[in-house]
């Protein structure tokens, strides 16, 4: 309509209002940046919206970068492989590089991972920066990466979305920005003619120093595991190129890096190489011909000193590869052709914000520390896995390739389905790449690293996560054929090595239904441990499997699979008591008795402390080297683990109210560990025994208490999963993965909005609180409507977010009876049990064990 009025108006207005009315749109597109206005801040010209306020500002990247959280806090694009940051020494900490302690700076580099256990993780060719070297002598400036590390200045770390920045002791300052596959880093100095050098609180302070940077490149990564490389340094135009071979954080084999930096801002003096702490102008080249440059841990590179730039500022250009020199060099002249460090931020903060705006949160009377946990745990959700497509050397393929599924036993649970919803482009691309690398390595990673096998901690999870796409209609561009073929090769073939693919012990599984403690596993070699958590892993990863060989038409194996999925239960000693020391180191047992239990291949149970690798007892004792029978969690933890079928297991605890008191004593015993992601169903499981309530209890019970805004505020590695669990929790509903169920509690806000992936009615899902509280006493749904109906059921199904609509709750301070019938809560499915299951419930009531419902009855003894 609009330009047939335009004709009727003279041609120079005409003019001029087509140029406004473009200006107009170029403004209101979200990818422009006229009159330096953030595109989130202009919402309120999206009619029928209500205005969003700027959900970057409550992005913490800091969070969780003390105490065991591991969290990358540097700057990075969702998923990107280049993460920058500074890398601190922090022995035991640093698996994401920095650490927010009082230890030195060890230098800056270009790729991490987030919030993993294992070694410290990439961390490759860092740069470090001298403001000028002692008496202006560059062998005098310390190099090697146990000599140079510097403190930080307190209090001077700056971190958000896309964008990091410290300051040295040493008079530099240190920012950073990222583009997909590229660092630009900006150094800034004193300016002064000579500067007083700190290094650490234990050296004396240099006075004087000549202003002259001095920027080295070092071949090292952060678990100091190079085993080959090589640098060159060009003395004309600075340029720094180099490689090397390392060894991945938690997993098997090798791979090689490559970076290309260039530097800009001021004049070059002089170039050369080192090697230990030494430093020469010649050779400008170095490899493998001196003996000392394959010392793993022997720091080596090259090194550029600079006339003292006109601005006080220095820009050093740094672009990474998987595949070599020359792409490395591509990506960082294509990402960063203008050397615009602001440009790359705003890029960078306005990828981030589109991301995080397919959720709205009404945030009236919640508090900014609320705020700050909600969006940044949804942030940290989206730093891994990271997307390499177009960067992967082991195979060419026209699918994407994604790494760091570090590991997929964490991320299976919040994170994939989290990502399912407010990214399904992301999560499709993901899905694929998952079955890329079984098309091309023979099997689906459980964890995978800088394109190498990592260690398998569990089931084969990936089954999980495949299901889970398919039923929630993840469906272009995966080819299920494959899909499946994959998933049924887990449950099916046992590979030679099953510790970093695939499972163990199939044959076992197949024939007895559950893995022996004695078990003799001639088909290939693994850690003989975690009979009980693998076993309870891999019953769910087969019913998983049995879902989708149904939905895809083999009826056969879906019946097959669904009855492995019932293996479950052949770990379960109805008989076993919970015996344990109490505070005063007596033996003592609380009166809950059935827990799961190692099992002989005769059919005898073996016994095992139900509270080992828990808190309260043996808490390190289970990781990824045990001998015990559970990973990373006790007997107690793992007897929640079926959520195939929570009716049964209901029924073998001895009713609801047994379970109800069982789950509840789980979590206010101290057995309970939030740390670990196995811990995040239980908080939500009160649902199966139609007490929901109960679950929007213990949510609040740790959030904010464990999931906060502080350094330390997360109570284990996040995985990026620690995110997800409180960004889910937060939102009101947390998904049974691998099913199309979600368990709803109450949000955390009075109204929270879901951009719904095919869109349909209002193109959101939208959940309301009639009644809200933010203080959270009205924690208890009382009443909940579904698009204008009455919903009593606790569970909703994909279909909410998928299409949009409108779920309301009304709350209160009293649980009550919302949620509780038996038709209410979410399905079961109880496959028939197999014969050999059979024989061995058989074999246990012949010898007197009897399979009755013990925690009940047993009560008191
Ligand atoms: C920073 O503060 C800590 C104490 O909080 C102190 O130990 C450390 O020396 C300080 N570092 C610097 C560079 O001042
Ligand atoms: C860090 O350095 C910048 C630039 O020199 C300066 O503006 C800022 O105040 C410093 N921060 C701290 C905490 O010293
Ligand atoms: C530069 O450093 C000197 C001491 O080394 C200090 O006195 C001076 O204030 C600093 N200048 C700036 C601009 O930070
Ligand atoms: C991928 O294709 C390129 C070009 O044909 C070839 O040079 C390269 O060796 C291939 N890579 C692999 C891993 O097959
Ligand atoms: C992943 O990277 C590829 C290649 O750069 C790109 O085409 C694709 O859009 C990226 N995926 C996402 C979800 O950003
Ligand atoms: C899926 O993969 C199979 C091989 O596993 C292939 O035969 C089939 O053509 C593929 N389907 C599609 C739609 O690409
Ligand atoms: C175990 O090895 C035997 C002999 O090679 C083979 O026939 C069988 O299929 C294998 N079983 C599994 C579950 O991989
Ligand atoms: C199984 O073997 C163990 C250890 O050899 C033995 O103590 C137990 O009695 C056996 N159980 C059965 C049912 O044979
Ligand atoms: C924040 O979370 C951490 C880790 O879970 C916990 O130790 C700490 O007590 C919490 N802080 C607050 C103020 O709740």
């Amino acid at each position: 309509m609009a330009p047939v009025q335009l004709r009727s108006t003279p041609r120079r207005t005409r003019l001029l209002l087509v140029a406004v009315i473009c200006i107009f749109f170029v403004w209101l597109h979200p990818s422009s940046n006229l009159f330096g206005l953030d595109p989130h801040d202009i919402r309120f010209l999206n009619f029928g919206l209500r205005p969003t306020p700027d959900v970057l500002r409550y992005v913490d990247p800091l969070i969780g970068t003390a105490n065991g959280g591991h969290v990358f806090p540097g700057a990075t694009l969702p998923y990107g492989m280049a993460k920058a940051v500074a890398d601190t020494q922090s022995p035991a900490e640093n698996a994401a590089g920095f650490v927010s302690d009082n230890n030195p700076v060890l230098g800056f580099s270009h790729m991490h991972d987030s919030g993993t256990g294992g070694h410290p993780s990439l961390g490759n060719f860092p740069l470090f920066v001298h403001p000028g070297c002692p008496d202006d002598d560059f062998k005098q400036c310390k190099f090697h990466l146990m000599e140079r590390p510097t403190d930080r200045v307190n209090g001077s770390v700056i971190a958000s979305p896309g964008y990091f920045s410290i300051n040295l002791t040493n008079t530099v300052r240190a920012e950073m920005t990222a583009t997909q596959h590229a660092v630009l880093y900006r150094f800034g100095f004193n300016g002064s003619a000579t500067v007083d050098v700190a290094t650490t609180a234990d050296e004396p302070v240099i006075s004087g120093v000549p202003y002259s940077p001095l920027v080295l490149v070092d071949l090292s990564d952060l678990m100091n595991s190079r085993s080959a490389g090589g640098i060159q340094v060009y003395p004309d135009d600075g340029r720094i190129i180099g490689e090397g071979k390392y060894a991945p954080s938690f997993g098997t084999g090798s791979y090689n890096a490559f970076f290309c930096a260039d530097f800009q801002g001021a004049t070059i003096r002089r170039t050369g190489t080192f090697q230990g702490d030494k430093a020469e102008e010649e050779p400008k080249f170095l490899d493998g011909s001196k003996p000392e440059f394959y010392v793993p841990s022997g720091s080596a590179g090259a090194w550029i000193q600079f006339e003292p730039p006109q601005d006080n500022t220095l820009l050093a250009r740094v672009g990474v590869s998987f595949m070599s020199v020359d792409q490395a060099c591509e990506n960082a002249e294509r990402e960063i052709p203008d050397w615009s460090f602001d440009r790359i931020e705003r890029a960078a903060r306005r990828a981030w914000h589109e991301k995080l705006s397919a959720i709205e949160v009404d945030a009236t009377g919640v508090s900014e520390e609320l705020l700050t946990t909600f969006w940044s745990g949804l942030y940290r959700s989206l730093l891994s896995p990271q997307n390499y497509t177009g960067e992967n050397p082991l195979w060419n393929s026209t699918e994407p390739y994604y790494d760091s599924f570090y590991c997929i036993w964490d991320s299976f649970r919040a994170q994939h389905p989290l990502l399912t919803i407010i990214d399904p482009v992301a999560q499709t691309e993901m899905v694929r790449a998952l079955i890329d690398i079984y098309r091309h390595e023979g099997k689906l990673p459980d964890c995978r690293m800088s394109f190498c096998k990592g260690y398998t901690q569990g089931g084969s999870n990936a089954d999980v996560v495949i299901a889970d796409a398919y039923i929630k209609h993840l469906r272009e561009d995966i080819n299920w054929t494959t899909a499946y073929e994959a998933v049924v090769s887990d449950a099916e073939v046992e590979p030679p090595n099953w510790g970093v693919e695939g499972r163990g012990n199939l044959v076992s599984w197949h024939s007895l239904g559950y893995i022996p403690w004695d078990d003799t596993d001639r088909n290939g070699t693994g850690p003989a441990s975690r009979t009980i958590s693998r076993g309870v892993e891999y019953a769910y990863d087969d019913f998983c499997i049995s879902q989708l060989a149904s939905a895809l038409g083999h009826p056969a194996d879906a019946a097959k699979y669904a009855r492995r999925g019932g293996n479950w239960r052949n770990y379960w000693n109805p008989d076993q008591r919970d015996i344990h020391l109490d505070a005063d180191g007596d033996v003592t047992q609380s009166h809950f008795v059935g827990f799961p239990q190692p099992r002989l291949v005769n059919g005898s149970f073996r016994y095992h402390r139900t509270r080992s690798c828990s808190p309260v007892q043996d808490m390190h004792s289970c990781y990824y080297d045990t001998s015990l029978d559970t990973y990373e969690g006790s007997p107690w933890l793992y007897s929640f683990f079926v959520p195939q079928d929570m009716a049964s297991l209901i029924t073998l605890m001895g009713g609801r109210d047994a379970f109800v008191e069982r789950l509840r004593y789980f979590h206010e015993s101290g057995i309970a560990y939030m740390g670990n992601e196995q811990a995040f169903l239980p908080t939500f499981q009160f649902h199966y025994a139609g007490r929901p309530g109960l679950s929007s209890y213990f949510v609040r019970e740790y959030i904010p208490s464990l999931f906060n805004t502080s350094v330390n505020g997360l109570p284990g590695n996040d995985d990026c999963a620690m995110g997800a669990f409180s960004a889910l929790a937060m939102m009101g509903f947390f998904p049974v993965a691998g099913q199309d169920v979600y368990l709803l509690t109450t949000p955390y806000f009075p109204e929270v909005r879901l951009r719904a992936t095919v869109g349909g009615k209002s193109g959101w899902a939208v959940i309301k609180v009639h009644g809200f509280d933010p203080e959270g006493r009205r924690k208890y749904i009382q009443r909940a409507r579904l698009d204008g109906r009455e919903y009593t059921r606790n569970w909703i199904t994909h279909d909410f977010f998928r299409n949009g609509g409108l779920l309301e709750f009304w709350v209160s301070e009293e649980e009550g009876k919302w949620g509780s019938e038996e038709g209410d809560v979410p399905p079961s499915y109880s496959p028939e049990m197999g014969r050999v299951d059979d024989e061995l419930f058989a074999r246990v009531d012949e010898e007197g064990r009897g399979r009755g419902l013990t925690a009940g009855s047993g009560r008191g003894t």
